[in-house]
């Protein structure tokens, strides 16, 4: 007999005795060239904006991009996507499709600041439309479909219009075009538009799999892009499904898209995780969205949580999901705690 316990056979605790083993064994990494950081620009004003709801991001205006756009590049962000507020909005959203509508004024403003920066767009009608739909509406704009409701998004007239935007948006000097509507046929749709106007080498990140979410109610006062009436469920993915996102990732990816997101992502980590697992071959790209951000925002601020170490781990839990690249809103405050 002895007077020691029995020893265990399997001590994992070994491994974690010093930060150094810890970051020697560590397997999911976490860096500031992972992140895409939205950008909002504005053209109903000359003076930036801080929008409630989302602590610490503003709406700016084209000339104050420039330097928001340097100080991410220095923070060692590659990417950023751009949103847009224009000063007009209509049934066709017109100011989408404009060469010298505002998402195509700050995306020159950025090439010529920042060349290495990439520039992506994203590539969709409801912050253009005056209802606030994704696209043309049945009933609006000399269009109507008698076999389908009022107020249904109609899909194939609405093709035309993203196929034009894409275009535009690529003359302007866009580096990747990102559609987040949930249109069928949209990425092909863009992809045969850019080709025809010469844009062979211009990739597409589509919102492959993006569920209608509650968790996009900030985003919209950030955006204005809130529909009028009605909601987007005739598009975007119902919750409850999984299998139905391997479906709309495979169609994206025949019609041709570079890059996959799924949208949100802290509910939909197995959506990641599938979508890994099912298309090795494609980047991966996680929106950690508008509410998902004022969740930990209105917590930090409260005191409840440590939004340096909450944040972190939220992110760290993304890119172990599966995802490559994070679309985050805390992108600016995440690269600086990185770097230490
Ligand atoms: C559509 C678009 C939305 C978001 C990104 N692109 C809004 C929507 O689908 O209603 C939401 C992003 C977020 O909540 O952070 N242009």
């Amino acid at each position: 007999m002895t007077d020691h316990p029995r020893p265990m056979m399997d001590r994992p605790r070994r491994l974690r005795l010093t930060p150094q083993l810890r970051a020697l064994v560590r397997e999911t990494t976490l860096d500031a060239g992972d992140f895409i950081a939205p950008i909002f620009v504005t053209a109903q004003s000359t003076t930036a904006h801080a929008i409630t709801s989302m602590p610490g991001v503003m709406q700016l205006p084209v000339n104050a991009v420039a330097a928001e756009a340097e100080m991410m590049a220095q923070a060692g962000i590659r990417a950023v996507i751009l949103f847009g507020i224009p000063a007009e909005k209509d049934a066709t959203g017109s100011d989408a499709a404009a060469p010298e509508g505002i998402v195509q004024q700050a995306v020159r403003v950025i090439k010529q600041a920042v060349p290495e920066l990439v520039v992506m767009t994203d590539l969709c009608l409801c912050e253009y439309t005056d209802h606030g739909h994704c696209g043309i509406v049945n009933g609006t704009a000399g269009h109507h479909d008698p076999h389908l409701p009022e107020g249904y998004v109609l899909n194939d007239p609405t093709l035309e219009i993203l196929a034009r935007i894409a275009v535009v948006q690529a003359e302007a000097g866009a580096d990747v075009v990102a559609p987040s509507g949930m249109m069928d046929g949209g990425v092909g749709a863009i992809r045969d538009a850019l080709d025809d106007a010469g844009f062979l080498h211009l990739p597409i990140m589509s919102y492959s799999a993006k569920y209608a979410s509650g968790f996009y109610g900030p985003f919209r006062e950030a955006a204005q892009g809130t529909p009028q009436f009605g909601d987007r469920s005739s598009h975007q993915m119902d919750p409850a499904n999984a299998r139905e996102a391997l479906r709309e990732h495979a169609l994206d990816i025949a019609e041709g898209a570079d890059i996959l997101m799924v949208k949100p992502a802290l509910a939909y980590l197995d959506i990641i995780r599938v979508t890994r697992d099912a298309f090795p071959e494609l980047p991966l790209a996680a929106y950690n969205v508008s509410g998902e951000y004022a969740m930990v925002k209105a917590a930090a601020q409260q005191g409840w949580i440590d939004e340096r170490r909450v944040v972190l781990e939220l992110l760290t839990g993304m890119r172990r999901a599966g995802a490559d690249l994070i679309i985050t809103y805390h992108a600016k405050d995440a690269a600086a705690w990185l770097r230490g």
